[in-house]
């Protein structure tokens, strides 16, 4: 189990005895801990401070143990918190009502102070474990309806293309083979793309990518991405301004924040329509680089802004001139840039524009990587 100091556990004991020995040895062993004489309070409590377990004494004044243990249980708030009833009735009948009741466990008094540690700490563990399994589950159901929802659109459209092609190709003239064989083009690089991103974000999720942390020269990865999107920007008449002092270093894998830097760079312009501009800084201390990617395009709702991040909340639109995306481009910056040790963030004020603030480690200023083409 990690940290026991984070370890919450309320104990409900109407015996200020019990209380205070239970009290000062979970004390003593580290965790944080809580008390109430009466179920009433501990159902409250429980509410209010979310303890990680419950040690439920069963004879309580008002609310018996069995009943405190069943309002918890019925409280989505409190449900998922583990009861080890703690107990001076030993019949076999009593422990089988405590897990009806839906505790977890059942220790009797006079109880052992060891064993009492090793189920709690055996609990904490299971209901750790079940949280992550949930968040997992839940990321999971949420990448499923991703590529329900958008994997689909483009094979409908790839398919409804190739049927036409199929059927009616001796009675279409070359321009609107042309025109379909582009709308093929278009849907498969789509795909392709979505795809790409899917897979990219699944194999961060596994951990299966290892980061490879380094000294990486910031002009030089944003340079390489604005020289991927230059000939778009220019197409719609954005201009983009690169201001980076030399020698700006982060320290980070240089795939992953590649794979960041392409993407705002390429959400900025695709989001500025024409005269707009699109600015890239970076400044850097001792410990930090930040790199500023500020465009003067159609900015972002307030609304849309706090789910960006988000796997499956984040909103796709169609860029000023059309361009779309798959939605997955900022989920993926984020995973990458926490996994590096860094945050991201954005502001936007609509109609007048966005700042993406990308924030690293900072490199050691000599030593840069050498890259093969450098
Ligand atoms: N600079 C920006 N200005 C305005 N809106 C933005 C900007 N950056 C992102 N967004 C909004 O956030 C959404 C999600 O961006 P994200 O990069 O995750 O996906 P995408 O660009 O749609 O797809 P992909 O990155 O896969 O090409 C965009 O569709 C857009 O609505
Ligand atoms: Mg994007």
């Amino acid at each position: 189990m990690s940290d026991r100091n984070e370890t919450f556990v309320l104990i409900v004991d109407d015996n200020t005895n019990n209380l205070g020995v239970l009290y000062r040895y979970l004390d003593d062993e580290g965790f944080t801990v809580l008390v109430s004489q009466d179920g009433e309070r501990a159902v409250r409590l429980a509410r209010e401070q979310q303890p990680d377990l419950i040690l439920l004494d069963i004879m309580l004044p008002g609310m018996n143990g069995f009943e405190t243990c069943r309002a918890l249980k019925s409280d989505e708030r409190t449900a998922g918190i583990p009861v080890i009833f703690i107990s001076a009735l030993t019949d076999v009948q009593d422990k089988v009502r405590g897990f009806r009741a839906g505790g977890v466990d059942y220790i009797t008094k006079p109880f052992n102070q060891e064993e009492v540690l090793a189920r709690i700490v055996a609990h904490v563990t299971i209901k750790r474990q079940r949280e992550q399994l949930d968040e997992l589950n839940a990321t999971k159901d949420r990448l499923f309806s991703i590529i329900g929802h958008d994997l689909r659109g483009p094979f409908m459209g790839l398919l409804g293309a190739l049927e036409l092609l199929r059927d009616c190709s001796d009675d279409l003239d070359s321009e609107t083979a042309q025109e379909l064989i582009e709308n093929l083009y278009g849907s498969a690089e789509k795909t392709y793309h979505l795809l790409e991103n899917l897979l990219e974000w699944a194999r961060s999720q596994r951990r299966t990518t290892t980061i490879a942390p380094r000294a990486i020269d910031v002009a030089r990865i944003v340079s390489d991405a604005v020289q991927v999107f230059s000939a778009a920007a220019r197409q719609k008449g954005v201009s983009v301004r690169v201001d980076i002092p030399d020698g700006t270093t982060c320290f980070a894998d240089r795939d992953m924040i590649n794979t960041v830097v392409r993407n705002l760079v390429n959400n900025a312009i695709k989001f500025t329509g024409s005269d707009g501009a699109v600015t890239i800084t970076a400044r850097s201390n001792s410990e930090t680089v930040t790199i500023v990617v500020a465009d003067t395009g159609v900015g972002i709702a307030p609304d849309d802004l706090c789910r960006l991040f988000d796997l499956g909340r984040s909103i796709s639109r169609s860029g000023t001139g059309g361009e779309r995306g798959t939605g997955l481009g900022l989920m993926l910056a984020r995973d990458y840039v926490s996994r590096n040790g860094g945050t991201i963030s954005a502001e936007s004020v609509q109609g007048c524009g966005s700042t993406f603030r990308l924030t690293l480690p900072a490199g050691p200023t000599t030593e840069v990587e050498q890259t093969a083409d450098s």
